[in-house]
């Protein structure tokens, strides 16, 4: 890398964020150590804090520094006083959707893979897991979550909400996918559910059109609640998953099953001009401030951080194989192992510790 001095806004959130992106500022900061570089570090509110303190759950002070900022980091957010009020007018996760929105965030990316130290903890059976490897290419900014009109009749005994999709919107996301699958199995599944929606059938035509320019690719189309299914009793058939919002939310979070724990998986979150990284869980209220939530997925965010916008491929891999051998040494947190739980901070020291070691022998 020839500029130094990136900038990485960081955003912790809500309930386990902060703890969580504690360690996976850990981890870049011992990056920085082994490899002679230096980023600078901009935390901003965003969430259930942020309308605490300004009113506003995407401030217009975080936005500008997300803005400023080669890379956004970012924890999660919710807060139980707003669930259980379903009247509340402004809610921490408008905060979520408006800076994926505003920020044009428009591509979620969730790799889902099998741990071999974890395999004997899933419910599902280990030679159905093992060897799992496949990366969801969730659309995030268009669909339900954000079609209009959308609310309460008059009356306010109806409520309605639009799923809307435009072909620019399909094939922006769609190119990400269908690029990430050159380098693997070049193979395509797009999930939809085009036997009841219409802007199913609109993925399916975009989607086709762009298949028809890479002629030596596989695509295929599967109904939403078979792949749900197959991703279950035959992971591996899985490699580009394509979908839209709301079945990506859905899908990935069955899938997270597949890793072990919800608390294992990172993702990127790709916009035109930056990104985001985040563990694709939420607030987890229940542990907050308690240490003991699960970093890994945090952690492998911050990975996904330095090969996507750094292009800091081997600093990556230094991240990605120090999580690998503190699951070996089962180095966990309550999550996975509930009789020999490590605490989050633990996790996180223990993961700068081995990379500190792995890089002595690589050097
Ligand atoms: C996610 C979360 C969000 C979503 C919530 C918190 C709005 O579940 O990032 O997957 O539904 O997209
Ligand atoms: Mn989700």
């Amino acid at each position: 890398m020839n500029e130094m001095n990136k900038k990485i806004a960081v955003l912790p959130g809500d309930g386990i964020g902060p703890e969580v992106i504690n360690q996976s500022k850990k981890v870049l900061q011992s990056i920085e150590e082994i490899y002679g570089l230096s980023f600078e570090y901009q935390e901003a509110l965003v969430g259930a804090i942020a309308i605490d303190e300004t009113g506003n759950p995407f401030p217009s002070e975080t936005e500008k520094i997300c803005r400023k900022a080669d890379a956004i980091l970012f924890g999660a957010i919710g807060d139980p006083k707003y669930d259980d009020d379903p009247k509340a007018k402004i809610r921490p996760e408008q905060g979520l959707l408006a800076m994926r929105k505003k920020l044009g965030l428009f591509a979620n990316v969730r790799p889902v893979s099998s741990y071999d130290a974890l395999l004997p903890i899933s419910p599902l059976k280990e030679e159905i897991i093992k060897g799992a490897d496949f990366v969801v290419f969730r659309e995030l900014t268009g669909g339900i979550y954000f079609g209009q009109p959308r609310g309460r009749s008059e009356d306010g005994n109806s409520a309605f909400d639009s799923c809307t999709y435009s072909k620019e919107e399909i094939l922006r996301v769609s190119s990400l996918a269908f690029e990430a699958a050159l380098n693997r199995s070049k193979r395509v599944t797009l999930v939809d559910k085009a036997n009841v929606l219409a802007t199913s059938r609109l993925w399916r035509e975009t989607v086709q059109s762009i298949a028809s320019e890479y002629p030596e690719f596989t695509l295929d189309f599967m109904f939403v609640v078979n792949a749900s299914m197959k991703s279950i009793l035959n992971p591996r058939y899985f490699d580009v998953v394509l979908t839209e919002n709301m079945f990506g939310d859905i899908i990935t979070d069955e899938a997270s099953v597949i890793s072990g724990s919800l608390g294992m998986l990172p993702s990127a979150s790709i916009g035109k001009s930056q990104s985001l990284y985040e563990p694709i869980h939420g607030s987890y209220p229940q542990a907050a401030g308690k240490n003991i939530a699960n970093p890994f997925g945090a952690i492998l965010s911050a990975a996904m951080l330095l090969e996507y916008s750094f292009d800091l491929v081997n600093e990556a891999r230094l991240v990605q194989q120090a999580v690998v051998q503190a699951l070996e040494e089962g180095f966990v947190t309550e999550d996975i192992n509930r009789e020999a739980a490590k605490s989050t901070s633990q996790v996180g020291d223990r993961i700068v510790s081995i990379m500190n070691e792995l890089a002595a022998v690589n050097s």
